[in-house]
This record gives C-alpha cells, structure tokens and sequence, in this order.
C-alpha cells in the first residue's frame, strides 16, 4: 500500500473563464466506501471492494483498518481487506480527529469483539456533529459507555435486539446502529432511518454477507447472524462529486458529458440545474449531459434528507446562484454551521448576506479571481467552482480539504478544458 499523505498545504491557481467541453468518469462514492471498508471488520474471510475513490479519507480508513490490525492492499480503485484476527479496539484521537467517520469502526468492533475505544469526536467547522444517537443504539443493546481521557469506552456481553425511533435522521448513526446489530441473531427495528443511497449500499453489503434487513419507508428490521461471511462489491457512483461537475458545465456554459452516474441518485439536483435553466439529456441511466447557456435564473433551494437536496451540494449550487439573474434564497437544514464558503466568496464579488439558517443570494454579472481559503470539503469545492467562472486568476488555500473527498478533481476539470494549476505544498512536493 502506498504510504499516506501527510495533510499538505498544496494550492490551487485557477484561471477563469474557460467553457468545459467533454466526457468525464464519475469516481467511486466516498460516503458509500467509508462505511462499506469498515464493514470489513464484521468477518474473519477476505472481502473485496470495488470502485474505491483514491482520496484522502479512504487512505485515513485504510490506516485505521491498519491499526486496528486488519490487512489492506489497494490497487487501482480495488481494496481487498481481511480482517481475520484484529491486535487493537482502540481508534486512536489523531486519526479519528481527521476523519470523524472513524466512529463508523464502534459498531462493527463492538458486534464482533464486544469492545469497542474511540476518540472523542469533537465539534467540526460545519457544526457540533453530535454522536448520541449512535451511542443511544449501542446503548438500548446492552452497552456500557464511559467516557475517560477523551476517549469512549464501550463494552457488551452479548447485544440484545433493539427497537429505536432516531431522533433525528443520520446517515452515519443509522450506517452504525446496522453494523452493530449486524450479528445479533433476533430481530430488531430501527425507525426514521437515513435512506441516503450510501446508507442502502451498506445494506446492499450487510444483505451479501448474510444479514436479513427489509426496508420499509424509513423503517428497517434487522436479522443479523454470528458467522457473517466476506464480500464482494462495487460501490455506487459519488452523487456529489456528479453534481460537482455538472454545475462546472452548466455553469461555464459548457457542454460536459457525465459517465458512470446513478441518474436515479441525483433527482434533487438534476431538478435544481434544470429550474436554473441547465440543459440536462438523461441518455441512460449512467450517463448525462449537461449544457449551460447564459446566466442561472435563480433559485429557492431548502437542504433535506435523501431524497431532498443533499447538503452536500448546498455550497457548489451556491456559486451558480452568485450570478443568477436575480435573487436566490438557500436555506441549510441538516448542519448549523455550513455557510463559512459564505465569506470566501464575498470576497470573490459576491453579494450574500446572511439571515440565521437562510442565505440571500443577490445575483451579480461576474465574480472577480482573489485569494481564497478552504473551510471544509464542500466549501472548497465551491471555491474551485467559483475560480472557474471568475475574472481573473483565483488562488485556493488549504486545499487538502478538497483531497480529503474528492478523486483528482482538478485534474478532472483540466482534462474537459479548464485551467487549473495545483502548486505543491514545499514540505510534501516531490
Ligand atoms: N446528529 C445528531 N445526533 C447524532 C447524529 C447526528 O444530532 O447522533 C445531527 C447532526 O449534528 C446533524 C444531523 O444530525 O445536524 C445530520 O447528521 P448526520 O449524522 O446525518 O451526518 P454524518 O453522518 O455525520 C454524513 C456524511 C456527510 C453528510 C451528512 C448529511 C459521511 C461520512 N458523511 O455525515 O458528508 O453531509 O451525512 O448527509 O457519510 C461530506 O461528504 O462532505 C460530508 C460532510
């Protein structure tokens, strides 16, 4: 396995104004391999993983499936892990403060070890993040949890079957609550589950590996059983990095051809990019072609649980509706704290203001290239978007955000005709 990039603080130069015109391939989902990998802990046998994005929060899992004492082995895109006999319980603070979904490794450990130590997962730039509804699962399963030294001790004899309603809708703590009660032979009900695609592509894989788990609505029954079997599968296209890109072609007035998508993954957006005047040709289920023309007629965007717009997507549309032709309302229900892309492209000419949880979009002509600074993952996305239709030339700092979750995107945007330069960070270049 390659070793892991330290968190570097490469950049990106971008000169706008470039129309994007061509084919791309989406990658692999990262939100779907993350959990999809760690299932790997529930089994003694081999399991295989396809289509596996080469980004930074895989290689964080691959090191914490390392640590833990499983074997990994990556090759293009193909993760082969076996998790026969583990050394470890503990998913040490520096990994898990890297990649908050290291607390997707409680579920599975304490299903087959019944002990599960995980750093704390503090609060995050996009909100406070909170935990408890997994630990509230674990716990009506028989859990012990203490907290000591920053780290959460969990302990379980034997997991009972639980019957949960989630306070709230998680992508992360229902993908956990499954993996825990992945084993427990009797049947247990969880309801007002997340139904995000890659939460149904972990139950995709659980089902391969032996549990029974029906769905229906947002209600899930699970059978699990003791001797889980290894896997094979491939992981669903990235719904996010897809729509990415098709705002980059929409917004360029560019022509850009999208391969390897899930268009029935992407109804929320691919509605939004239409209503903002997008030209969208679905020509498969895998395969669309958006089309720009113009400036954006603006939009009312209300971020939602799948199937509604995804938050994910909320900074990326954000910049088409800079420059829409009139005024554009965005509100952010899932996270507290999403809007720090907010600032960054004030300072890029846009003109938004903020009222508690909604953001005011006024549509101006153009954006203006500056100096930029990524906050999180998606904001960095919309920087880069940003840059691409911007006067002038824009620099994005701390961009190791962007690598955390995305697979080569610049070089992707190069290859459909934009002008993006990456200059190496002089600490990690070469
Ligand atoms: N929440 C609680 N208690 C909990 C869990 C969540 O109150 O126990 C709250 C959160 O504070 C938040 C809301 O519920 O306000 C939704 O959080 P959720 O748990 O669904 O988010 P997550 O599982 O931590 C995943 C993705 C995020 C994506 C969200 C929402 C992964 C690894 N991460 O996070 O992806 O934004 O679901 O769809 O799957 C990204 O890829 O950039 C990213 C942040």
């Amino acid at each position: 396995m390659k070793s892991i990039t330290s968190l570097s603080s490469d950049f990106l130069v971008i000169r706008g104004g470039r129309r994007l015109r061509g084919r791309v391939k989406v990658s692999g989902s990262k939100n779907a391999s993350l959990p999809i990998l760690i299932a790997s802990l529930l089994t003694e046998e081999p399991c295989i993983v396809k289509r596996v994005p080469n980004l930074l929060d895989v290689k964080t899992t691959f090191e914490l499936l390392n640590t833990l004492g499983a074997q990994v082995h990556f090759e293009e895109g193909k993760a082969f892990v076996h998790a026969q006999a583990l050394n470890s319980y503990l998913a040490p603070d520096h990994i898990v403060r890297r990649m908050r979904a290291s607390i997707l490794v409680a579920g599975p450990l304490l299903a087959r070890f019944g002990r599960a130590v995980v750093g704390m997962p503090g609060g995050c730039s996009i909100g406070a993040r909170l935990i408890d509804q997994h630990l509230k699962v674990f716990e009506r399963g028989g859990a012990i949890i203490n907290v000591k030294e920053g780290y959460l001790h969990m302990e379980v004899q034997k997991i009972k079957p639980v019957e949960y309603t989630f306070e709230v809708i998680t992508v992360t703590g229902t993908e956990n609550a499954l993996m825990f009660l992945s084993r427990c032979p009797k049947r247990s009900v969880l309801r007002n589950v997340a139904l995000e695609p890659e939460v149904m592509d972990l139950v995709e894989v659980l089902r391969k590996m032996g549990v029974e788990i029906e769905v229906e609505g947002r209600t899930m029954v699970i059978r699990g059983r003791e001797d889980l079997a290894g896997f094979e599968h491939e992981v669903i296209p990235d719904r996010i990095e897809a729509g990415t890109l098709a705002v980059a072609g929409f917004l360029t007035g560019g022509e850009v051809l999208l391969e390897g998508v899930r268009i029935d993954h992407m109804g929320a957006q691919i509605e939004k990019l239409k209503e903002a005047g997008a030209k969208v040709e679905i020509l498969g289920i895998d395969r669309v072609k958006v089309c720009g023309d113009g400036r954006p007629e603006p939009l009312e965007i209300s971020t939602a649980e799948y199937p509604g717009f995804p938050t994910d997507m909320q900074a990326q549309f954000m910049v088409l509706c800079t420059v829409a032709k009139g005024i554009s309302h965005i509100t952010e229900n899932i996270f507290e704290n999403r809007f720090q892309h907010v600032n960054e492209l004030q300072r890029m000419g846009a003109n938004i203001s903020l009222r508690g949880r909604t953001a005011i979009v006024h549509g101006v002509e153009r954006l203006s290239g500056a100096e930029v600074f990524s906050t999180d993952l998606r904001a960095s996305a919309s920087l880069v978007l940003a840059g691409l239709i911007a006067e002038g030339t824009t620099t994005v700092r701390d961009i190791y955000h962007l690598d955390r979750g995305y697979e080569g995107l610049e070089e992707k945007l190069n290859q459909l005709g934009a002008d993006i330069e990456r200059v190496k960070d002089a600490n990690t270049a070469g």
